[in-house]
């Protein structure tokens, strides 16, 4: 559970989303595991609706993990659709790739594995959708890269916006995580909300979800 949603309202969305398998909730345990910082189900359903919603055929994250929210993307993919992940640790990103075979998407999905900074050259937009879950301090290194892969009118969706509340002037005590990355996601939301090619709105779910369309 995190620190924004209070955990009753957490457990109530959670016991409504049924759009959840048990290939995922198999992956979802095992990242509690490994102690993986994973996106919810709640997070996932809101990729896959926002995915839908724009008929996304080419997608793009940042940072695979075990390829939980590969999955929820992926099932929004008409045939022929394409997402690609972009993962720096070769262990995990080939338990993914057994995921992605577990949930019957891998022939949906490219791993790209290598530090995204370097492999964000390999790729080629447009892409209808982006989702930014890699490393903290990347976001801003990456912003503008992102946003010219993006097509007109395609989002960029960015996880941990929130970072339970640290960035938020005064709203805990004590902040218990790393401060430099509680600064970069600082700037980095600064740096979105004010970029000339992008309109965002922030959903205050989970962790904070930002969602941003790319201006036609
Ligand atoms: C928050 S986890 C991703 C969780 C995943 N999106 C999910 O919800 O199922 C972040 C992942 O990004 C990877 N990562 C961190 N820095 C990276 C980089 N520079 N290039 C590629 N991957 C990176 C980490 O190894 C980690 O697996």
């Amino acid at each position: 559970m995190g620190q924004i949603v209070p955990d009753a309202v957490e457990r109530y969305l959670a016991g409504l989303n049924r759009a959840g398998d048990n290939v995922l909730a198999d992956i979802a345990a095992e990242g509690a595991r490994q102690d993986l910082p994973l996106v919810d189900a709640e997070v996932g359903a809101l990729l896959r609706v926002l995915a839908s919603a724009i008929g996304a055929r080419r997608m793009l994250e940042i940072g695979t993990a075990i390829g939980y929210s590969g999955i929820w993307l992926a099932g929004a993919l008409p045939p022929g659709g394409m997402l690609f992940t972009m993962e720096k640790d070769p262990e995990r990103a080939k338990t993914a790739r057994a995921n992605f075979e577990r949930a019957g998407v891998a022939e949906r999905v490219g791993i790209i594995v290598g530090d995204a900074q370097v492999t964000i050259a390999k790729v080629a937009g447009p892409f209808d959708l982006i989702f930014q879950d890699g490393s903290k301090p990347l976001y801003v290194t990456l912003l503008d890269k992102l946003v010219g892969l993006l097509r007109p009118g395609g989002l960029l969706v960015t996880d941990n916006v929130l970072w339970d509340g640290e960035v938020v002037p005064g709203f805990l005590e004590r902040p218990p995580r790393d401060s430099a990355d509680t600064k970069a996601i600082a700037e980095y939301n600064e740096r979105l909300n004010a970029h000339p090619q992008l309109v965002t709105a922030t959903v205050p779910l989970r962790d904070g979800v930002a969602i941003s369309v790319k201006r036609l």
